[in-house]
């Protein structure tokens, strides 16, 4: 399973490639307003640093970058997409699970531009983005769960559709809003390609109370041991 770190602040990004090897980022607008930085700025900063490290294209180093969520007609998203795809060929576009987003996302892929179909909350939702093409979509995990919905289901269901249906490892399910060990779990489990979550999520993920008392007992032992 691919880990995507979801944030828009490079020394984020920076610090999750060099600890635990990100495979990708996706952004949000909420994401790009909590670097603090212009829209532009935020987002060429990303592909500048993508350069430096020689990780050049989607297919290595992918990173979601979300059209202006005030559109809602196929026409206008197209453009937004094609000027933000412009920028770097790491970006695939984020687009919403609307009729214009499916339709905007369906004319994208058809013209090489990849997407990633977002704010997917039911498997109906996921399944028409893999007749399309799309190369990405984001179930999310966390909000559903913060709303009381117990996702393993959810996620099982879309692999057995995609599976079903030869889509499996073509679009690819990136599980988003990923918040807890025990999400990352249910992920793999089901045979989620991606997920996606915040640094503090990652780092939380492999730590584990017995480890720490572990080490604990084992410097112990090691200060009471003669060295030679
Ligand atoms: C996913 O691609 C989204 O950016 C993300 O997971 C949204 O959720 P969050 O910002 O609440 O984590």
């Amino acid at each position: 399973m691919k880990y995507f770190l979801d944030s828009a602040k490079l020394d984020e990004i920076k610090e999750a490639y060099a600890t635990f090897g990100i495979d990708g980022v996706t952004t949000n607008p909420r994401h790009i307003m909590n670097s603090g930085k212009p829209f532009l700025r935020a987002i060429q900063d990303i592909a500048d640093w993508i350069k430096e490290e020689g990780l050049d294209g989607y297919e290595k180093f992918p990173v979601s970058v979300e059209i202006d969520p005030h559109l809602d007609d196929a026409d206008e998203m197209v453009a937004a997409a094609r000027k933000i795809s412009a920028i770097s060929s790491n970006f695939v576009i984020k687009i919403p699970s609307t009729l214009a987003g499916v339709t905007a996302a369906r004319r994208l892929e058809k013209e090489g531009i990849r997407t990633n179909v977002t704010l997917v909350f039911s498997p109906a939702q996921a399944l028409l983005p893999a007749k399309n093409g799309s190369l990405f979509v984001s179930p999310f995990i966390g909000w559903k769960e913060s709303n009381g919905e117990d996702c393993k289901q959810y996620i099982q269901d879309i692999v057995t559709i995609y599976k079903n249906y030869g889509f499996y490892g073509k679009t690819q399910i990136i599980c988003a809003a990923v918040r807890t060990g025990k999400q990352f779990v249910d992920c793999a489990v089901a045979g989620a390609d991606i997920v996606t979550a915040g640094l503090e999520v990652y780092k939380d993920s492999i730590k584990h109370p017995y480890t720490r008392q572990g080490m604990e007992t084992f410097q112990n032992a090691w200060d009471n041991t003669a060295k030679e």
